[in-house]
């Protein structure tokens, strides 16, 4: 695993999304997977912006969505699906059949898990995995104490995570369990990059970096990833 530490946000996102830019130049049906959430939203905004810049073909490209809050439609601006939909899919017109989200309404979750297993097997595995970080160490929604080898999987919100998790909403929401890819998949990427910035994230990036890997702070895991990097901005990193 390697670091890589950027002067602010800007220069992070901007490096993040090159590798997205750079992996669908040399292979333009690749398989790649975001996050949502507040970190992965420069980068999303610098592929668009790259994408059109350089009239990048996208078009043949896979997106497979990290994962999804249980019970949230699609429509609420909350949501994992509406955050991709805004801020990449939509202003970058990536047609339906090029979207893998997970439908976190269905009344068969554990099929939702199957298919998606499916589908990243059927399209040859990921290439490139792009990860945020939890204030729990979370990864998706890979709680503390989550078996390392799981693939997609339903799971229990921690409690920081269901109040952390508020700042995406509008208003109040009861959230309790969460949809996710499994650290599984993320061992099994080609690539895994994990991103984080600001002076919250640096004592969950210390532990990334310096802990023992343990599942009790499952993004540890990164450490043990053959081609895994954590791109960090200096007050992410300013305990390291
Ligand atoms: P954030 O979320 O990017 O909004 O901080 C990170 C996460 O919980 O995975």
């Amino acid at each position: 695993m390697e670091v890589k530490i950027f002067d602010d946000y800007d220069a992070l996102s901007q490096r993040t999304a090159e590798e997205v830019i750079k992996l669908v130049k040399e292979k333009p049906d690749a398989v790649v997977c975001l996050a949502s959430g507040n970190t992965p939203l420069g980068t999303c905004e610098w592929i668009a912006k790259k994408v059109k810049a350089e009239k990048i073909d996208i078009s043949k490209c896979n997106f497979i969505g990290l994962d999804e809050w249980v019970g949230v439609p699609k429509e609420n601006t909350g949501s994992c699906s509406y955050f991709f939909h805004h801020n990449l899919f939509e202003p970058l017109n990536i047609s339906a059949e090029k979207i893998f989200l997970f439908d976190a309404l269905s009344n068969d979750l554990n099929g939702e898990c199957k298919k998606m297993d499916n589908i990243i097997k059927e399209k040859g595995g990921i290439d490139l995995i792009i990860v945020g970080i939890g204030m729990n160490g979370h990864i998706g929604f890979n709680e503390p104490g989550v078996d390392f080898s799981l693939l997609s999987h339903v799971i229990s919100l921690h409690e920081t995570t269901i109040t952390v998790g508020q700042k995406y909403f509008a208003g109040a929401i009861k959230l309790s369990k969460g949809i996710t890819l499994g650290l599984g998949h993320l061992m099994n990427a080609q690539k895994a990059i994990l991103i984080a910035n600001g002076k919250a994230k640096a004592e969950v990036i210390s532990k990334t970096v310096n802990e023992p890997v343990n599942n009790n702070f499952p993004a540890g895991i990164m450490q043990k990833h053959p081609d895994g990097f954590v791109f960090v901005d200096k007050d992410a990193a300013s305990i390291l």
